[in-house]
């Protein structure tokens, strides 16, 4: 494990090119993937600790990439505080939304052995995975994982009930917010007793509500789960995706590394964040549309920030979009490779 040069980046180590990996590295163009796809559902892939080992490990071999990410999902946290879920051609589905209980906090009866089943493909991925290649586990941030309780069905990226309900009952939201932040707190911790040597907190819906509210309602969650999990000695990594300028206010006491969308480039989010923070992001997602001239085109300016910026870690500003070709994810994925750093 000592040549991850992955973990050496976020030990601070001096690398000669930045380590790489991708979100959704695993779960949406890999044509390995689609054929597993094509026998199981998703559910029976992230449940079954052989499939959900093999899928987690895809990508090594598929790509190249420097790390693996635990194939599951966010929405396993709300499934072990006991809310019915689905994942339909629609996205996820969660059979009755917090918003239409009457007391949405005792509707919820968080139980942590309903995430065992995590730990045995967590372990079977240990037992098979090359040694140099570490696993990073995640969960979702509660903002997140809140707006699909609250709301029930990711159908309307803006979540208008979800965001209606969390103007309208903050102090329910903050007891939500405890009960997502404890059991987050427990899973992490399993996680890392089963071996991820990397752990990284998705916020995909930072941007849902104004910066001052989520800074208020949120923050003090993300510290907390930081606090836990760099505890264990494990590195954090937080994705707080659309946070804009918020980024600036990010404490080094919420990440050791900062997870940038591709709407802010990447000079000027390290100008922006604490200094004492690590990037990891954020090429443009839907530059993979593209020919392969012009996505190395748009490659190269990333060249200049690499040669300067050893604590960097490539990765894209949100996952790989699902139709994107296969061979331009390769692409990238050589071209970060076969480049020359100039460290
Ligand atoms: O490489 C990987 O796929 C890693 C595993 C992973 C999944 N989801 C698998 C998945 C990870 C890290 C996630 C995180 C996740 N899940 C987030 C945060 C990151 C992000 O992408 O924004 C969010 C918001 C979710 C919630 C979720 N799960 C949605 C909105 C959907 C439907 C749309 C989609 O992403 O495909 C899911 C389902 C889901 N999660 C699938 C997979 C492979 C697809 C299931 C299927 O094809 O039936």
């Amino acid at each position: 494990m000592n040549d991850s040069i992955l973990l050496k980046t976020l030990a601070g180590e001096k690398t000669e090119r930045p380590p790489f990996w991708f979100m959704r590295q695993a779960g949406r163009v890999l044509p390995s993937y689609m054929k597993l796809k094509d026998k199981y559902t998703f559910w029976e892939m992230m449940q079954d600790p052989k499939l959900g080992a093999e899928v987690t490990l895809l990508p090594i071999d598929d790509l190249g990439v420097d790390a693996a990410i635990l194939f599951s999902d966010i929405l396993v946290i709300p499934y072990a505080m006991g809310m019915g879920l689905d994942f339909t051609d629609r996205g996820p589905e969660f059979d009755v939304p917090l918003v239409d209980r009457k007391d949405p906090v005792a509707a919820l009866n968080p139980d942590p052995e309903k995430l065992n089943y995590i730990y045995d493909v967590i372990q079977q991925i240990m037992d098979t995975k090359p040694a140099n290649i570490p696993l990073i586990g995640f969960c979702g941030a509660p903002l997140t994982v809140l707006c699909y309780m609250l709301q029930g069905i990711g159908r309307s990226k803006e979540f208008p009930i979800a965001t209606t309900f969390i103007y309208q009952h903050k102090e329910t939201i903050k007891k939500l917010v405890d009960a997502i932040t404890d059991l987050s707190i427990i899973y992490a911790k399993g996680q890392i007793k089963q071996g991820i040597k990397v752990f990284q907190l998705f916020e995909t819906h930072a941007g849902l509500i104004p910066f001052d509210l989520y800074e208020e309602l949120f923050f003090p969650s993300v510290k907390k789960i930081a606090a836990a999990v760099r505890e264990e000695g494990v590195p954090f990594i937080y994705f707080p995706k659309d946070l804009g300028t918020g980024i600036a206010k990010i404490t080094p006491d919420m990440c050791d590394f900062l997870s940038i969308d591709w709407q802010t480039p990447i000079e000027t989010a390290r100008k922006l964040v604490d200094p004492n923070i690590g990037l990891q992001g954020n090429i443009d997602p839907r530059l993979l549309y593209a020919d392969q001239a012009t996505i190395e085109a748009s490659l190269n300016k990333y060249i200049d920030f690499g040669s300067k910026n050893q604590d960097w870690i490539i990765n894209l500003g949100h996952g790989f979009l699902p139709d994107i070709p296969y061979e331009n994810a390769k692409f990238l994925a050589d071209w970060i490779k076969r480049t020359d750093w100039r460290r």
